[in-house]
């Protein structure tokens, strides 16, 4: 078989790890049709924008970049190169008859199932020929027909195993644009996995809107892959906190691969919030379960995300948010102004709140978990952990990886030990990394 002529892709991910996943993935399809990644939406024969949904912001950002890839086409048109775009991703299922109306500059909408559909849709393009429009959910047609080949770079990487979500939180739009719960065979998880180890990858991070749902059981599945050799970490995102079970909680203590680092948002800290927030757990609960896995594994990053301005949320519910973030203490988290989502109960509540009121909110708690993560970066010097060191540091000389506890370590040491996973000693904790140095040799 000849080669096919070379083009150019390029692809920008929106949103949370499963897009980074999913990104890559479209890369391994297109690749045998002659596709090689580019950086440079200028010189792109196929650009792919992969979109998120979860916040109005996030979905805004694919119009106005639709609109600088206009620009592009045009003035690659001028120059007789034909340029195609693809919208992906949850803004493409959500509201993908829109996409088309408001810009007919995009050839192809597909949504997050559908990708193994890629190279089929785009030579349909090409020939005028009909269906620009694929959102339907099929997940098990889609892992099943992506390529088995994966161009992975580095030594971490994602592996998706579980997408979509039954939860219904009333502010998400995540069960629509994903579709229901499932979960990929244990098997097709496995031999992904080996081939990632074989490529030399040492961290997989399992991923899955709510990975602990995994049907068949999360720990079985952690405690199976860390068996493969070579694979000598293994983490996971994002929990929900009705799935937190005691055989995961246990693994924790006994599995050395399961890093001690755990995704485990709560949203907010007022019973009240939380029940029509439709999470499905008190705020006891949450606090209960930490302790649980603290007894289980003492030194485990907590993280955490949080929405702040939820319909009907008072100033005493907001100090409950606060409290309960005092209780807890995290290692990091991610925290939002709710935002008003089509489609979704919360959106047509009474009680939404003013902006002025969300941003105040929203600026005290993170000035408070800031503080929490700057105590537990903190208390890590003088200890000595190891450190998968992945990269180049900023500066000459340095190296860059990640502790188990997810932080950034920064160090001067050698590129030879680029993947290889090193102890090192924390002598300094930054704002947004730790340095040390090189305690000795090992792995
Ligand atoms: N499956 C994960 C979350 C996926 S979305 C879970 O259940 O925790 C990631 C985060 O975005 C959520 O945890 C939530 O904090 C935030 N988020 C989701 N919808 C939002 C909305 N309408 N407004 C603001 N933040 C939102
Ligand atoms: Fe969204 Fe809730 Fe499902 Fe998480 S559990 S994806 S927040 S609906
Ligand atoms: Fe966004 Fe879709 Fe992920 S809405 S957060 S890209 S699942």
């Amino acid at each position: 078989m000849s080669k096919p002529p070379q083009k150019r892709l390029y692809i920008k991910t929106y949103g949370c790890q499963m897009n980074v996943y999913d990104s890559e993935r479209m890369a391994d399809v297109l690749r045998p049709l002659g596709y090689e990644l580019t950086s440079e939406p200028d010189d792109a024969d196929l650009v792919v924008l992969n979109t998120c949904h979860i916040r109005e912001k996030a979905a805004e950002k694919v119009y106005s970049e639709l609109g600088r890839i206009k620009r592009i086409k045009e003035v690659r048109a001028e120059a007789g190169r034909e340029t195609r775009i693809a919208v992906a991703g949850c803004v493409a299922q959500a509201e993908g008859e829109e996409i088309m109306r408001r810009a007919p500059v995009v050839d192809l909408v597909i949504g997050p199932q559908s990708y193994h559909r890629l190279p089929e849709l785009i030579a349909r393009t090409s020939r005028q020929l009909g269906e620009r429009l694929a959102a339907d959910f099929e997940p098990e047609d889609k892992f099943d027909r992506l390529p088995e080949e994966r161009a992975v770079q580095g030594y971490s990487a994602f592996l998706t195993v579980q997408e979509g979500c039954d939860k219904f939180c009333t502010f998400c739009v995540v069960p629509y644009t994903r579709g229901a719960e499932f979960s990929r065979p244990p098997e097709a998880i496995e031999a992904e996995a080996r081939r990632l180890a074989e490529r030399g990858v040492r961290e997989v991070t399992l991923l899955g809107q709510n990975v602990n749902a995994y049907e068949g059981g999360l720990a079985a599945l952690v405690r199976r892959l860390a068996a493969i050799e070579g694979l000598d970490r293994i983490r996971y995102t994002t929990s929900h906190p009705r799935d937190m079970d005691e055989e995961l909680i246990a693994a924790h203590g006994e599995l050395e691969a399961l890093m001690p680092y755990l995704h485990l948002p709560v949203q907010a800290g007022s019973d009240r919030v939380l029940k029509a927030m439709n999470r499905g757990h008190a705020a006891e609960h949450y606090l209960r379960l930490v302790e649980h896995i603290r007894a289980a594994r003492p030194d485990i990053a907590l993280s955490g995300d949080f929405i702040v301005g939820f319909p009907g949320e008072s100033d005493a519910d907001f100090e409950q948010t606060l409290e309960i973030v005092r209780e807890a203490r995290y290692a990091s988290a991610f925290s939002f102004k709710y935002s008003r989502r089509p489609g979704t109960p919360a959106a047509s509540m009474p009680g939404q709140i003013a902006e002025e009121v969300k941003a105040e909110r929203l600026q005290r708690l993170q000035a408070l978990l800031e503080e929490q993560r700057q105590a537990f970066n903190a208390a890590m010097s003088g200890r000595t952990v190891p450190v998968l060191f992945e990269r180049e540091g900023r500066h000459p000389g340095q190296i860059a990886g990640r502790s188990p506890y997810l932080q950034a370590v920064h160090v001067d040491a050698p590129q030879r030990l680029i993947g290889r996973i090193v102890p090192v000693r924390i002598t300094a904790a930054g704002p947004n990394s730790l340095t040390g140095a090189v305690e000795l040799e090992a792995a």
